[in-house]
């Protein structure tokens, strides 16, 4: 009887607070910087991936949220995903066979793979969707393989499937370097500090639209980095001294400075968008609403109470301390009442951070 081996394994959602926006190399998806982020917990945003090996299979299939079928064989993010992890299993296995005999190793770096993989929030809406998804497809693909490596060996793996995936691979607080060598091998994440550092950290996240979004962040970096000047003066003068400062705030659990930095950071991405020729807007009225009232909100306070930020899509990331977010949440509510068009979901209070797949 022919084996099949299969695992499953969950992946959260993380948001960037230093932005990552810009290649210096697209084959390698090697960033022009550094950035930071907050992973989720998987309650409300995660990626779910179940991927099954068998030498019946013809070739390697993969399903998107239960329907669609992907075109694995063109999809370069994703045979750059395979192929790395197959090496690694492939050298797993020649020192298996070393050590225990070639006939008591299963062979499954040569198995067609069929994957499934169910996001349980919209994908492709500017809600890290491809960060969790490639995170979990990797970090699957080295349960499965049984692969003896590093959370942070597998960041530079899931980061040629999609940068920002490389930071759902831990909890908590994580930074991205962006490195300096050309092969890639020192552009990986790390984590600043785990999930359990700042439990006053909450965040809630408005649902304003989760229509796919029309420019791709692929696309979007591309145009950016052949035509805004102000992306060189942000990579070069900007988040270099901001990467230092968002560590030093979130070690020091120091609000006001992390909230500053946060929309200082998220206003910047959003202007190198429409500094980028012809320009790039993912803001709609309603985001620029939400920035509005956050603004008169923390003014009115006399500090920084919430911290907005927004991907590549309209939908609104608030960071607040726990204490703030019910007077958050009566603020958002009041003025976007919740519809059918117009969402607003609260994560849970307790579950923010995740450290697990
Ligand atoms: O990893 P990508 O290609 O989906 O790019 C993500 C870019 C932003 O979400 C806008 C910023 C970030 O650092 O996550």
């Amino acid at each position: 009887m022919v084996q099949t081996h299969e695992k499953t394994a969950t992946s959260p959602v993380n948001i960037a607070v230093i932005k990552y926006w810009g290649k210096r190399d697209t084959e390698l998806i090697l960033p022009s910087n550094s950035s930071i982020s907050i992973t989720f917990s998987k309650e409300h945003l995660q990626s779910k991936t179940t991927i099954r090996a068998s030498p019946l299979f013809e070739k390697t299939r993969l399903w998107l949220n239960g329907i669609e079928e992907i075109n694995v064989i063109n999809n370069k993010r994703l045979q750059n995903c395979f192929r790395e992890t197959k090496l690694l299993r492939k050298e797993y296995e020649d020192k298996l066979s070393k050590e225990i005999g070639i006939d008591n190793v299963i062979p499954l770096s040569t198995y067609h793979l069929h994957i499934c993989s169910v996001n349980n929030f919209p994908t492709a809406a500017g809600l890290a969707s491809s960060a969790s998804g490639f995170a979990c497809l990797v970090y699957t693909l080295s349960q499965l393989y049984e692969l003896p490596v590093s959370a942070t060996e597998l960041s530079k793996i899931a980061r040629q499937g999609s940068g920002s995936a490389c930071r759902s691979l831990f909890g908590g607080f994580v930074s991205w370097q962006m490195g300096s060598k050309q092969d890639g091998s020192d552009s990986q994440a790390l984590q600043i500090a785990s999930s359990d550092h700042w439990p006053e950290l909450e965040v809630l996240i408005c649902i304003i639209s989760d229509a796919k979004k029309g420019t791709s962040s692929t696309e979007g970096m591309q145009s950016t980095v052949k035509t805004s000047t102000l992306l060189q003066h942000r990579i070069n003068n900007v988040v270099p001294e901001r990467m230092k400062l968002m560590t030093n705030s979130i070690l020091r659990k120091d609000f006001n400075k992390f909230a500053e930095l946060t929309m200082k950071d998220s206003n910047q991405f959003h202007a190198c968008c429409l500094d980028t020729f012809p320009p790039i807007f993912y803001l709609n009225d309603t985001s620029r609403a939400i920035i509005s009232v956050i603004t008169e909100y923390n003014d009115k306070s006399g500090e920084y109470k919430a911290a907005y930020t927004f991907d590549a899509g309209p939908n609104a990331v608030i960071y607040a301390l726990k204490r703030n977010i019910p007077e958050i949440i009566n603020l958002i509510s009041k003025y976007f009442p919740p519809n059918q068009d117009n969402q607003t979901f609260f994560s849970d209070p307790s579950k923010l951070f995740s450290d697990k797949k």
